[in-house]
């Protein structure tokens, strides 16, 4: 409920339930998104041509589409077929596209890994996969690490997208309290400034993990 007031603090319930809906929004999608991720990179890499065929025309069409016409898509072009709900259609958006960029992450970190780790592990008699599990992975976790994090990072202020389709996360609110108070800059600013400590407090946390991988 709107009240008779123009100062911020009134609304900060907006504020609260935009935060909410925006943490939900990017923690599910960062959870679907990287286990779909991870399926791509995995598909992408492997010598199954179809498989790598798949993974590679998805993620190719994905990273060059922008989540705008995708989000849209989901909404109102399934949405011709089945009605998906804007939220979940956000979530689903949002998850399918940060996998394409997951896949990369993850496909670039292991790749980085010399070519000579997998055939020692292959000539002392290490099967492929249990040489993708205890050499490879253990090494490219290393690369993989900071750039998922950025990942997480875009992944929420990404998400802001979803504000489109009617989705009330932290930019739809802004825009109402916006056209509630006719203040157009000062909700502007808060919407940033709790953007920011969303997004710091993760990458800080990430860092937190990257200095102990770094010491083993
Ligand atoms: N905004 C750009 C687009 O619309 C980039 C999306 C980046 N997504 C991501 N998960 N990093 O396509």
């Amino acid at each position: 409920a709107a009240k008779a007031s123009n100062s911020m603090w009134a609304y900060k319930d907006f504020f609260i339930a935009g935060v909410g809906y925006t943490l939900f929004i990017s923690a599910i999608s960062v959870l679907f998104g990287f286990l779909l991720g991870a399926i791509l990179a995995l598909m992408r890499l492997s010598h199954n041509q179809f498989a790598h065929t798949i993974a590679t025309a998805y993620i190719e069409f994905v990273r060059g589409t922008p989540l705008m016409v995708q989000l849209l898509f989901i909404y109102f072009g399934l949405g011709l077929i089945i009605n998906i709900p804007a939220l979940l259609s956000g979530i689903i958006a949002v998850a399918l596209n940060s996998a394409a960029y997951v896949a990369e992450v993850i496909r670039s970190g292991v790749s980085s890994i010399a070519k000579g780790q997998t055939e020692a592990s292959r000539s002392l008699g290490l099967s492929r996969s249990a040489t993708m599990r205890y050499v490879i992975m253990p090494q490219a976790m290393k690369n993989i690490w900071p750039a998922l994090g950025n990942e997480f990072v875009s992944l929420i202020k990404e998400s802001s997208i979803v504000s489109v389709i009617g989705v009330k996360d932290l930019i739809y609110q802004s825009r109402i309290v916006q056209a509630d108070t006719y203040r157009g800059v000062m909700p502007l600013v808060i919407t940033m400034i709790l953007y920011f400590i969303i997004t710091f407090s993760l990458s800080s946390l990430m860092k937190v993990f990257e200095r102990k991988m770094k010491h083993d």
